[in-house]
């Protein structure tokens, strides 16, 4: 029995596709392996194959597209999206890949891969001509960006006569897959360490209803906060204000303008390990805060604005023991501009944030940039999901605390 597998729940999804008969091989190792294994079929799965196979080999209820009870069928699928440590799609046919590129949640499938949590990996199974059409690949390539991970396909005799690509992965492949995402969802590398995050925006104050602040969401500073819980990390985040649920576990400390986050974090920075600086922070706010709301009887008004303190510069300057991690927003000159800011605020690590697209930086679900150390080694980091750019630039900052 694998250490890895055991008590692991893992949910498997099965696709109208002939190789649906290969996911009872699937269940049977993993059983072995000590997980417990529980079953969707989509209706035309269940054609191809019976239920009672899986419900025999995972000796669990097989779960399948039924209406009968619209009630049961509704706690269903929130209950295994909750359930499951590991969702594998596999056959994942390219109907089920498009519905959930497009957020079609028609039956308990597609539901459960909309509401679930857990790590969920696609294992395609089609005809080579289905899986080579730019219509599937760009799904494949939509959902890949949203964090999903897919088991390539292998080559060989298709079911329909045809050769090429579009047969499902060995068993053994989709094993070894499951495994990885199992390793790396319970990696506990951070246990013992203090985290310091902060995140979101700066609110500087105008007037008692006015204030100039950014288009930071806190997304990125969030997930962040996140992976170092997962991976065992105290952590402390210390948020602008953002619209976002609270990371469960964290020591939260909401502040409005860049001096009070600069009160906070000079608090917390002695007891910090690592410390990612991911808050956009304004360099300036506002000289005299009127005390009443200002009227519109001018046709214009002056605002003077004088600098912030600088959070991360102080943080270099103070540096102990601390591994520091800044982030700079860029839209031109990334790697100059990054390397500049290393070295002038003393950090270890600095992330090249490329701003200039829609698609990563402020407010957007993905990010992509360049982690440059201190030490030479630069990292570029592609474009994915916030939460998975979050454990990418881990990885690379354990090393680092590791190594010292
Ligand atoms: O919150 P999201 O919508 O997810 O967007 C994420 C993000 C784009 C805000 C984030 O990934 C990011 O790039 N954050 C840094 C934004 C920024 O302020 O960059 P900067 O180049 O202006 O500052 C460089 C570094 O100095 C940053 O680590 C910043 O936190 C820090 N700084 C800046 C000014 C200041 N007065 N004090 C600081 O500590």
């Amino acid at each position: 029995m694998s250490k890895v597998f055991k008590d692991k729940n893992i949910l498997i999804g099965i696709s109208g596709c002939i190789a649906a008969y290969k996911s009872a091989d699937l269940t049977s190792r993993l059983i072995k392996l000590g997980a417990n294994v529980k079953i969707i079929m989509t209706a035309n799965a269940t054609k191809l194959v019976q239920p009672l196979t899986f419900q025999s080999l995972s000796a669990n209820p097989v779960y399948f597209d039924t209406f009968q009870s619209t009630e049961r069928w509704d706690i269903e699928h929130i209950a295994l999206a909750k359930w499951a440590d590991i969702f594998v799609i596999a056959p994942a046919t390219a109907n089920v890949i498009g519905k959930a590129a497009s957020g079609i949640a028609d039956d308990l499938l597609t539901t459960t891969i909309l509401a679930t949590e857990a790590k969920t990996l696609f294992a395609p199974a089609m005809n080579t001509v289905m899986y080579q059409k730019k219509v599937v690949q760009d799904n494949i390539a939509k959902l890949k960006r949203l964090g999903y991970d897919f088991i390539p396909p292998g080559k060989g005799r298709l079911a329909c006569g045809d050769w090429g690509e579009g047969k499902l992965a060995d068993i053994e492949v989709i094993i070894q897959h499951i495994e990885k995402h199992l390793n790396s969802s319970t990696k506990r590398d951070m246990e013992g360490l203090r985290v310091l995050v902060t995140a979101g925006p700066t609110c500087e104050p105008i007037d008692p209803v006015r204030f100039i602040t950014n288009h930071s969401s806190g997304k990125m500073g969030y997930a962040i906060a996140e992976a170092c819980i997962q991976r065992g990390a105290a952590v402390d985040l210390v948020t602008g204000p953002t619209n976002l649920q609270t990371p469960a576990g964290a020591n939260v400390f909401p502040v409005e303008s860049a001096k009070d986050m600069y009160q906070a974090v000079l608090k917390l920075y002695e007891m910090a390990d690592i410390v990612f600086k991911s808050a956009a922070v304004a360099d300036y706010h506002v000289k005299e805060v009127a005390s009443s709301k200002i009227k519109k009887g001018q046709d214009s008004i002056k605002l003077e604005l004088v600098r912030n303190p600088d959070i991360l510069m102080e943080l270099g300057k103070r540096k102990t023991k601390q591994v520091l991690v800044g982030f700079a927003a860029e839209t031109e000159d990334l790697e100059k501009n990054a390397l500049e800011k290393l070295k002038r605020k003393n950090l270890d690590f600095i992330l090249a944030n490329d701003v200039s697209s829609s698609e990563s930086g402020f407010q957007s679900d993905e990010n992509k940039g360049i982690l440059f150390s201190k030490d030479g080694s630069i990292t570029p980091i592609p474009l994915m999901a916030k939460k998975e750019f979050a454990h990418r630039i881990i990885d690379e900052v354990i090393k680092k605390v590791k190594s010292d």
